[in-house]
């Protein structure tokens, strides 16, 4: 047993479709939160550079006692997680793999698509896992730079968005029977995504797959929070403006919350 909050980090608000899933599968487990907006996209930054920031995350989670560190952002997960998951003590969990293994699944043809930034595409990590797990599957990737800054800027239920998703995955369609929405913050923008690929494919959320596989970590590090406890109190964070993450979190999560302003 182990009772203290479960640390969440993201670029921004993509972080809490993880954090959603997780209340949803795990609601006695506590969440900290903290989503860098002030410096968010990641996608377009230089390798270095994210590596830099998202430590710089973990740091700001370790001050708040975490027991675990959910990277709920595939762009840090690419370039940082190795790293920060050898060097510290608590058990770290990244997206990509429960994503790369949850649409192995999924796909019928063997054809699967993979939407993320720039940098999760340019590191190619989704076909290096998936064809690591099953080196028949075809892999089709797609770098969406304009997708995290529509969530970002609270435009993901604009025609705005309509438009730009319409545009950008028409390469696509057709072409894939699974897409991996392989950026957090795409799982608000799913609706959209859906009907412009069709409504028989199968699209893998990486960060619903993740939450089960916290649930699978709990257990084999027995550290699962008392379900006898008081009800839970998720604190969250931002490198931003409050109002602005709270307003999308708010209406991403169906209940009323509080948004800390922090520096890093
Ligand atoms: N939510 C992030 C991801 O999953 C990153 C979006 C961004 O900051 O570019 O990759």
């Amino acid at each position: 047993m182990d009772n203290r909050p479960i640390g969440f980090l993201d670029s921004g608000v993509g972080g809490l479709t993880v954090a959603r899933e997780l209340m949803r599968q795990l609601p006695h487990e506590e969440i900290v939160y903290i989503g860098d907006s002030a410096r968010a996209p990641y996608g377009p930054r230089p390798a270095e550079q994210i590596k830099e920031y998202t430590w710089q995350l973990v740091r700001f989670l370790l001050t708040k006692d975490v027991k675990m560190i959910v990277f709920a952002c595939n762009t840090a997960t690419a370039v940082a997680w190795e790293e920060v998951k050898e060097a510290l003590d608590i058990p770290v969990l990244g997206v990509i793999l429960p994503g790369a293994s949850a649409a192995i699944k999924a796909s019928q043809t063997g054809k699967i698509g993979v939407l993320g930034t720039a940098m999760t595409i340019q590191s190619d990590i989704y076909r290096t896992k998936i064809q690591a797990l099953s080196p028949e599957m075809q892999v089709e990737s797609l770098a969406c730079p304009k997708f995290a800054p529509l969530v970002e800027s609270n435009n993901y239920q604009s025609s705005l968005a309509k438009k730009v998703v319409y545009e950008t995955l028409r390469p696509l369609v057709g072409k894939v029977d699974t897409l991996v929405l392989g950026c957090t913050h795409y799982p608000l923008l799913r609706p959209i995504i859906q009907n412009a690929m069709g409504q028989d494919v199968k699209l893998i959320d990486s960060g619903a797959e993740c939450a089960r596989d916290i649930s699978v970590l709990l257990n084999y590090f027995e550290i699962n929070r008392s379900r006898s406890l008081e009800k839970t109190q998720h604190r969250y964070y931002t490198t931003a403006s409050p109002l602005a993450f709270r307003e999308i979190a708010e209406n991403w999560l169906g209940m009323a919350i509080e948004v800390e302003h922090v520096s890093l």
